[in-house]
Order: structure tokens, then sequence, then C-alpha cells
């Protein structure tokens, strides 16, 4: 599996997802198998103002590697400068949002809009790839059009026949509408499709992947080269590496309490670090209910961290439920549902 020239050690990715894929969240799915991992969408523009939102938006280190950096915006010129500011700080792809439903985001002529918008698709194309050296990839992410209809199938074609046409070194298809949002299924037949239609290309496929054997299975089911792991990811930085072991073969077993702990503290901290105490308080609060359904006691501890305040409160849940060690459970099988967050945004909170 390769993004250009960055080579993936197995087949799987962490998604952008805004409000969630920060680099705490990154980290420790890293430590933990993943391979690969996007940033939430960036706003061009506030990347371009500089000052405290570029410096929010721009945030890796050494151990975050390789990393596209994802950018949302509706102006060729400015889309090409953010990719630019984003490659020269050493992020490894840039991948384009042309993908984002959230219908304030497309009145402004950004994210899935671009999918109804061909000329602007194929101007931002053209300038990101313009303004980059050769060697940085540039990804773009997509849904499967914008409705339904056949002149939004043919958009989708001409703006992913451009991109390939331009150099783009994969593209990530997550099989809903536009439209669609997040209601009915992903279409995985649509991913086998376009995987036969570009067999020598990397082609990323998304949409309802929330266990490790959906992720395999897309891979065995559509052919894609990798497959983008989103609600799936948040609350279980496991899936990776059970991902891997199920391709290979291997017997997988849930975390154990002590495992759990271990990533619930990493994931607490390194958030302290980028959200001060109480950002990383809120963000936690809604984590921690994630990593519950992997706890034997999950509705207590869920209703422990929803009441989380401050850092105080967090330790006191981690005692309480988390100090004797024991085996974890996998989520219920209606755990699909509860992840079924959908975005009020696409864009990181600036
Ligand atoms: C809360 C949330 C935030 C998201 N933010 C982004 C984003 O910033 N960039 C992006 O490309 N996709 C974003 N997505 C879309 C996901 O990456 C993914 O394509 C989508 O959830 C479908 O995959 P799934 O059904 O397996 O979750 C977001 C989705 C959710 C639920």
């Amino acid at each position: 599996m390769r993004i250009g020239h960055v080579q993936l050690a197995a087949p799987f990715c962490q998604a952008g997802l805004a409000g969630y894929s920060d680099r705490a969240m990154r980290l420790v799915a890293r430590r933990r198998g993943c391979p690969y991992a996007v940033t939430e969408a960036l706003l061009d523009t506030i990347m371009l103002r500089g000052g405290v939102g570029l410096r929010r938006s721009i945030d890796i280190n050494d151990e975050d590697h390789p990393i596209a950096g994802q950018i949302i915006g509706s102006e060729p010129p400015q889309m090409a400068e953010a990719a630019k500011i984003l490659a020269d700080r050493g992020y490894d792809v840039i991948d384009l949002n042309f993908a984002c439903p959230v219908k304030k985001i497309r009145n402004k002529a950004r994210g899935g809009h671009m999918l109804r918008d061909v000329p602007r698709a194929m101007e931002i194309l053209q300038a990101v790839r313009d303004a980059l050296r050769p060697e940085v990839p540039t990804t773009l992410s997509v849904r499967r059009a914008f409705d339904d209809s056949p002149g939004a199938a043919e958009a989708f074609e001409r703006i992913t026949d451009a991109a390939w046409a331009l150099g783009y070194a994969a593209i990530r298809v997550h099989a809903r509408t536009v439209e669609q949002k997040y209601v009915g299924a992903s279409r995985w037949e649509f991913l086998r499709t376009f995987k036969q239609r570009y067999p020598a290309r990397t082609v990323l496929g998304s949409g309802d992947v929330f266990t490790a054997e959906d992720a395999v299975r897309m891979l065995r089911e559509t052919g894609v080269d990798v497959v983008w792991i989103a609600r799936g990811a948040i609350g279980n930085p496991w899936i990776f590496r059970h991902a891997a072991d199920l391709l290979a073969g291997r017997a997988i077993s849930p975390p154990t309490i002590h495992e759990q702990r271990q990533a619930l503290r990493e994931h607490f901290a390194i958030a302290r670090e980028i959200h001060g105490e109480q950002g990383a308080g809120r963000r936690m609060r809604k984590l921690g209910m994630r990593y519950a359904r992997f706890h034997p006691m999950e509705g207590q501890v869920k209703s422990d961290f929803i009441a989380v305040r401050s850092a105080r409160d967090w330790a006191a849940v981690l005692d309480r439920w988390y100090a004797a060690d024991g085996p974890g459970v996998w989520p219920a099988a209606n755990a699909a549902d509860e992840v079924n967050d959908t975005p009020a945004d696409c864009e990181a909170a600036a």
C-alpha cells in the first residue's frame, strides 16, 4: 500500500474526524498499530490568517507520521497556499476535502459542494498540485456523488478522472452521497466498481466501518487498497491492530481493563497538552463514553465519565473502574448506533 512515496505498513488508516482526530487521538492509535492518519479538515482561510488559528491548525510531532493534512476551502489560490503551508510544516500528504456534507459548509462552496461545481473543483485540484513540489503526494476525499442523479455521477467521474490525470496519489471515497449525509448505508458495491476501474491506483474506501471485522470485510469485498476507519476508531484505538491480526488470520480479544486504562491515560495527557485542562475535559467526556464500551460495567462507567468536570474527576473514574485488571468485553452489537454521531461541522474548531 502506497500513497505516492509514502509506504503504509498495513491497509488501514485513521480518518479525519472533526472534533476527534487531533494529535492525541492519532498518537494513541499509532502506538496501537495505526499506520497512517489524517487530520480533521483544516480551513484554508484560518491557516492563511496566521496567528493562533494557524498555530492550532498545525499540530504534529515526530511520532505523528505518516500523516495527511486535510484542507477544506473554496478558492483555488487559498487552497493552494494552505497546501503549501502544510507541506512546508512537514505533513507527508495533502488531502483535499470535497466530501463534507454539512449544509453550512456546502453553502460556503466548500467540502461536498465541489461535487456539484466541477469547474471550481478542477481549478482547486490544479492549483494545489501546481503549488506543491512534485514529491509531495496529494490525495482527494470525495463522496460517491453529490446526489443520485445521472448528472452527479458524471460530475464525480470528471472530478476523479481529473485528479488521477493531475497526478493525485490516491482517492478516498465515502460511498454515500453528499445529500445522504449519514443516513442509509454506504454503498460498498460502488467502491468495488471504482477500484475495478482503476486497478493500478490507490483507492481508500470509507463508510460503515465500525469494527475490525468490518475493515477486513471491506478489503475483501471491495478490493480497495486501504480502509478509512472513522467512527469505528472513536474510543477504539485497538481497531487497527485487531484488523491487521484478523487479516493475518490471528485471533483477537478485547483490550484488558489495564490496557484500556493505559490508552485513556495517554489520550487525556496528550489532549491536556493540546487543549488545556478544560478543553481536554470536554473532549474526554465524550471519548470516555466511547472507551467505556469495552468495560464490563459499561453503563456505570459511562455515567461516571459524563459527570467528569475536572482532571481530578477524570482520575477518580479511572481509579474507581480501571484499577483492578481483568478482561475487557466487546462492545454490544448495537454499538454502531451509538457511534452514529453526525458532525455539526467538518472543520477543526479554530
Ligand atoms: C464527527 C465526525 C467528524 C468528521 N469529520 C471529518 C473530517 O474532518 N474530514 C473528513 O474527511 N471526514 C470527516 N468525517 C467523515 C468520516 O471521516 C467518514 O468518512 C464517515 O464517518 C464515514 O465513515 P464511517 O461510516 O465508517 O464512520 C467526519 C465524520 C464524523 C462522524
